[in-house]
């Protein structure tokens, strides 16, 4: 194919990456985003074939083997996959685009001339350089990804791990690994290069296992940025435009991603970098056993609660994306409005186990979006609200966030809903959530605790309607 064809066609499956990602910005647009995204990939594998085509029968095997079996098993995995599992499917597919800059750099030191950037011992500066950058981005991605799907995944335990003297241990290794790079340019070294390979994963894993569940999505959505910019630096190497767009897009939105996450669980990024993120103060035991009374309800006096309310204002959180209670939810919602009180939804940025969770599936559920509401937007109103009705949701409403230091999630903005006249509760029982902390609130006056899975409940609050 011709090159400038080549260039044009590159041209426009980054125009169509462009598009998905604003695609994806909004659930009514998101099916047509992820087309358009497909549509881009698609042009993008097939330009860089007819561009460089196998040169034998063997190269072609290869090429629609890799493309069947990869394709099949993500086939597979996507559909299989429950929507709580989501983020450590990320983390996992993270890894495999770290090691496929490991691999492709490695490829192209041994084999220059394949890649057009020199001969064996003789390689061109600047590919130099984007090939050690691709492998050290690459190799802290690889192992960076694998330890938080371990710790997403339940293979390690949540807790944030403190080694001693990590922060010294990662600026040390850090700076190693700089000057280690610098001696690489300079003399394209191949036992070096391993070395820092090695250096690499190394630092990846120390980076990831200080860091505590609570403080995951920043990680993963920080592994989704490496993993772009080391795709990237082996765009470089391979000379292929696409390749340099489409990492450029996903280093830059998962670095814009992070630095979001972080500002809504009030969080320094230069701290989430080193590593020291969520490490100072750990959790208290996960599924804390609690003595102290609380009131609790029954689904009837949930729905007599809500009937007669004025404005009831909906809060999920992860149990209701376990349980899927979120049809049942909206058919709730839909007889609430029906009985003339105002219904409104109010989503955390983190509730849930990934970034727009609640988004997704309250969308699927057919909730109108003008009735769901982000924190900043909606928090003013639980002081006017008669009920808010928090259904599998619980660190995303604890006010120890704002009155108590030495809780992990000190400092995350919370859902106000401890202002509304009566907190309704739905969870099965005194759990704790994801980051192991009591929540106080379960022990106020105006908390009713309705005990049991979300779906039921809210089913059985719907006949209560
Ligand atoms: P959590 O604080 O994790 O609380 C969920 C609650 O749901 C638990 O206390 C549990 O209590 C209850 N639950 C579990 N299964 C249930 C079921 N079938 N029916 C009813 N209740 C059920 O959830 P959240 O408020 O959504 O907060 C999210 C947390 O996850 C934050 O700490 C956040 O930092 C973290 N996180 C978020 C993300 C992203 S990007 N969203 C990613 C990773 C981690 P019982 O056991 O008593 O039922």
């Amino acid at each position: 194919m011709n090159a400038n064809i080549a260039a044009v066609l590159y041209l426009v499956s980054g125009i169509l990456f462009i598009l998905a990602l604003r695609g994806l910005s909004h659930p009514t647009t998101s099916r047509q985003g992820n087309l358009f995204g497909m549509v881009g990939m698609g042009i993008a594998v097939l330009t860089t074939l007819a561009l460089s085509p196998p040169s034998d029968v063997f190269g072609w095997v290869l090429v629609i083997a890799g493309i069947g079996i990869g394709g099949g098993i993500g086939a597979v995995v996507a559909r299989r996959i429950a929507m709580t599992a989501m983020p450590q499917l990320v983390a996992a597919f993270h890894s495999l685009v770290g090691l496929a800059a490991v691999l492709v750099a490695a490829a192209a030191l041994y084999a220059p001339a394949a890649f057009g950037i020199g001969t064996p011992g003789d390689i061109h500066g600047a590919s130099l350089v984007e090939m050690v950058l691709g492998v050290a981005i690459g190799a802290i991605t690889f192992t960076g990804s694998i330890i938080a799907f371990a710790k997403l995944n339940g293979n390690m335990s949540g807790k944030p791990i403190m080694l001693p003297f990590r922060h010294l241990i990662n600026i040390g290794l850090a700076a190693l690994l700089l000057i280690l790079i610098v001696a690489f340019v300079l003399t394209g070294s191949i036992p070096l290069f391993w070395i820092i390979t090695i250096l690499s994963l190394v630092l990846g894993g120390l980076l990831i296992i200080p860091i505590g569940g609570a403080d995951m999505p920043v990680v993963v959505s920080m592994l989704n940025s490496y993993s772009g910019w080391a795709a990237a630096g082996i765009g470089f190497t391979l000379g292929n435009t696409a390749l340099i767009i489409t990492g450029a897009l996903v280093g830059s939105s998962g670095a814009i991603l992070s630095y979001i996450m972080c500002k809504a669980m009030n969080r320094s990024f230069i701290s989430v970098i080193l590593g020291g993120f969520g490490g100072e103060t750990a959790g208290g035991p996960a599924g804390v056993v609690e003595t102290r009374p609380v009131k609790h309800g029954s689904a009837e006096d949930a729905a007599y609660i809500m009937k007669n309310a004025q404005k009831v204002i909906i809060v999920p959180g992860y149990g209701m994306a376990v349980a899927q209670a979120q049809h049942a939810l909206r058919e709730m919602g839909d007889l609430l409005k029906k009985e003339g009180v105002e219904v409104k939804y109010a989503i955390h940025p983190v509730a849930g186990r990934m970034p727009g969770h609640m988004n997704v599936l309250l969308a699927e559920a057919q909730v109108p979006y003008d009735e769901v509401f982000e924190l900043e937007d909606i928090n003013s109103e639980f002081a006017q609200a008669d009920v808010a009705f928090v259904i599998g949701a619980n660190d995303v409403t604890n006010p120890a966030a704002k009155t108590d230091p030495a809780s992990p999630i000190f400092g995350m903005p919370i859902l106000d809903v401890e202002k509304a006249k009566t907190v309704l509760f739905i969870k099965r029982g005194m759990g704790s959530g994801y980051a192991g902390v009591e929540n106080e609130l379960f022990f106020r006056d105006n908390t009713m605790m309705l005990f049991g899975d979300a779906k039921k409940v809210t089913e059985e609050v719907l006949k209560g309607l």
